[in-house]
């Protein structure tokens, strides 16, 4: 089966481009780089360079390729880049979703297993976070992924299509063979990682007098191997004729950023050289997913669900990269 993956060069998308090929299926990418990296996409992948919205490439590649089903990792996804460039957000993340979505309706694909986040949620009300919890995003790129999630909904009642939106808690981790390379990083583990071997500036705590045991903020982590697994669930949901599905992605259990810093030193052999920095406005306390539902629904089981293996798996690919490169610090 033929499965077009959008942003397939990207975090994400790499690993379950990966995983895809591994369980039979045929992944066809389009990315446009401009987040991604062509190498994380194996040469024999057929891969189209453009952006989701051109129509003319879309269209392209559904004469080419007998797609079933579409994976869509492809977004902008950082908060603080949303509050500046708004319309950049929109855009990206929810207009040229629109074009995407005619142009696979129009072809007769009407599987859609789409990236959506916690950060859809807002501020929680309450924790563990439901699927049923209230929806006021805090920022543009929340409202983007939720927009999304809203012309799902609608377009599952006039033209049949199903989904499952997965809303992830924090992705980290890697396989064998891709990592975590965002440009600039802003996830925590990674430059955790990289303050640890001296290739970071120093970490950056964003506020430590949240109401939470130690007073920095608590996030879920998911392996991103996990997450990868869920997408393939998600596909064989849709495949056998599920009904479409909103569904958290994390392990359902939070971890401080001083407890990430414990674990990386631990992991990598060196102290995290840190600093406390203000909080971040709209950084809520605590994001913990009430996980249940993927596993009822989707029977997924996460295989990584601690920090530490998260976190080992994450440093070993960096490691290798280092020694590759003949970095010796
Ligand atoms: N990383 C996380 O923890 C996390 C958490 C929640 C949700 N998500 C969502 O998961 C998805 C993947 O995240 P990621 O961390 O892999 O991000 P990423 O930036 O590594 O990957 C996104 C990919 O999409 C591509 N892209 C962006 N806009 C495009 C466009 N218009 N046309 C074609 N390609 C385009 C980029 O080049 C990049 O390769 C995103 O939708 C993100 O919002 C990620």
């Amino acid at each position: 089966m033929a499965i077009l993956v959008t942003g397939g060069a990207g975090y994400i998308g790499s690993v379950n481009v990966e995983l895809l090929e591994r369980e039979g299926f045929s992944p066809v990418v389009i990315d446009n780089l401009s987040r991604g990296h062509r190498e994380a996409v194996a040469d024999q992948i057929p891969f189209y360079l453009g952006n989701i919205g051109d129509r003319e490439i879309v269209r392209r590649i559904l004469n080419e390729h007998p797609i079933t089903a579409c994976m869509h990792f492809s977004a902008f996804a950082y908060v603080g880049e949303s509050v500046e460039k708004p319309q950049m957000y929109f855009e990206n993340n929810f207009v040229q979703t629109a074009a995407l979505l005619d142009e696979l309706i129009a072809a007769g694909v009407k599987q859609f297993v789409f990236s959506s986040t916690c950060a859809t949620y807002g501020e929680p009300r309450a924790i563990p976070i439901d699927e049923s919890h209230e929806q006021l995003p805090t920022n543009p790129y929340g409202w983007s992924k939720l927009f999304v999630e809203k012309m799902l909904s609608a377009y599952d009642k006039a033209y049949d299509l199903r989904f499952v939106a997965l809303r992830y808690f924090n992705a980290a981790g890697a396989t064998e063979t891709c990592g975590e390379k965002h440009d600039p990083e802003t996830h925590l583990i990674p430059l955790a990682i990289a303050a640890a071997n001296g290739e970071g500036p120093e970490l950056a705590v964003f506020g430590d007098d949240y109401q939470t045991p130690d007073g920095t903020a608590v996030r879920d982590y998911i392996h991103v191997s996990d997450l990868a697994k869920a997408h393939i669930l998600a596909l064989s949901h849709l495949e056998s004729g599920g009904a479409s599905e909103f569904i958290n992605l994390g392990n359902g259990d939070g971890y401080s950023v001083r407890q990430v810093i414990e674990v990386v030193s631990k992991v990598v052999g060196r102290e995290v050289p840190f600093r406390i920095a203000p909080r971040r406005e709209g950084d809520p306390s605590q994001l913990i997913a009430n996980a249940s539902y993927a596993r009822r629904v989707l029977g997924w089981q996460p295989e990584f669900p601690d920090l530490e293996s998260i976190v080992r798996s994450a440093w070993e690919r960096v490691a290798e990269a280092r020694v590759a490169e003949g970095r010796t610090k």
